[in-house]
């Protein structure tokens, strides 16, 4: 059981943080979460809550707020003391980043600077870091290892970029600070429930939640960017992890970071260490859901990459944590959360009076 640690939690109503935030709970640490619901809402939290029950939901507090916003921070911080932070709050679709940079270098680097200036003041300088595969840019060689070269191919990569050389900088300054930082590959999969999952706002950027909304009728086809990539299908390969294995990631980092002070500034792969194929993900989500997928054989993406996985080793020895969950699983998972919510956490008559 974990004695009275309290964790703030940035971006704790979206997909990943929902998920860690539930698991932080059933560890027995107190959370609290800030969350703008930029692209969330409170529903989660309720669901949360709901996952929880009611006597671990008493260690749960939602404070609507913007990490931009140093009042926001200054209000929780002489509030509470707390013992780490889990940072996720961010945006995170690739396209989007090119379309709107100021977006991104605002969400991601202005707030995430005021975050960490505002833990300093208040002398809390242990914190997980929501980094991200895109940081190995277009991989020379695969499987991805943490010491590669790290190089950004979008706006949204290069703030995972600058924000992983700032938590260098942070700790070369002041040893006090111990940082980890986790280099998501590719989230995908729901909570075992059913009551949460991925809802992104509009038109999904990513594979996973756009073959969601295929399969309950929301989008008529998947368009499959790219079927002349030199693998076996022609189609990309990615490492897909499943949401509950990245959330026990950051419990073995966190519990690494409150049991020791000379952490330093570390970087670890979350992924599966496997590849799979964009058609593959569609036959195995096929499978799972019994639902067709059509799809459209469409040019490749500018940007994408032809095969993506990580190395797993660095995170399996020195955090003790190594994913648990395939493909089956991860589809299984996604189709029980799609088909439970086929339209996220708004309901359809709130969808169609957005839509009116
Ligand atoms: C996966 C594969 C697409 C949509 C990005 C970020 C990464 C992380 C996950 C935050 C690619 C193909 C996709 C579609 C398709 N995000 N695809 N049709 O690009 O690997 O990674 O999201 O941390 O940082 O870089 O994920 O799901 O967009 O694409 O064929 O409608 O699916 O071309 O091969 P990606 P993705």
């Amino acid at each position: 059981m974990t004695i009275e640690k309290r964790i703030l939690v940035t971006g704790g109503a979206g997909f990943i943080g929902t998920h860690t935030v539930l698991q932080l709970l059933k560890e027995g640490f107190i959370v609290t979460v800030i969350d703008n619901l930029d692209n969330a809402v409170e529903e989660a939290i309720l669901r949360v809550r709901e996952l929880a029950g009611d006597e671990l939901s008493q260690n749960l507090d939602f404070h609507l707020g913007d990490i931009r916003n140093k009042d926001d921070l200054e209000e929780l911080f002489s509030k509470y003391k707390f013992d780490a932070v889990i940072h996720f709050a961010g945006r995170k679709a690739v396209g989007e980043s090119v379309a709107y940079p100021f977006r991104y270098y605002d969400n991601n680097l202005i707030g995430s600077i005021h975050l960490y200036t505002t833990m300093e003041k208040y002398n809390c300088k242990k914190l997980v870091f929501s980094s991200s595969a895109t940081v190995y840019g277009q991989p020379e060689k695969i499987p991805c290892v943490e010491d590669f070269n790290l190089k950004a191919v979008s706006p949204y990569g290069r703030t995972k970029l600058i924000l992983e050389d700032l938590a260098r900088d942070i700790h070369s300054a002041d040893a006090e600070w111990n940082i980890i930082l986790l280099r998501y590959f590719n989230p995908i999969g729901a909570h075992e429930s059913g009551k949460l999952g991925e809802d992104p706002k509009g038109i999904p950027n990513n594979l996973m939640p756009y073959i969601q909304q295929v399969a309950v009728g929301r989008l008529p086809e998947l368009n499959v960017y790219g079927h002349d990539y030199p693998t076996p299908d022609g189609s990309a390969i990615r490492d897909y992890i499943h949401v509950m294995d990245l959330a026990d990631g950051h419990i073995a980092a966190l519990q690494k970071l409150l049991a020791r002070s000379d952490i330093g500034c570390i970087a670890y792969n979350l992924g599966t260490g496997c590849g799979t194929s964009v058609l593959e993900m569609v036959a195995a989500f096929e499978k799972a859901s019994g639902k067709k997928i059509p799809i459209k054989l469409c040019p490749r993406r500018p940007g994408d990459a032809t095969a993506v996985y990580a190395s797993t080793k660095k995170a399996e020895e020195e955090l003790g944590w190594k994913a648990k969950y395939g493909i089956e699983e991860m589809c299984r998972d996604q189709w029980k959360w799609a088909s439970q919510n086929p339209w996220g956490y708004q309901s359809k008559a709130s969808e169609d009076k957005l839509a009116s």
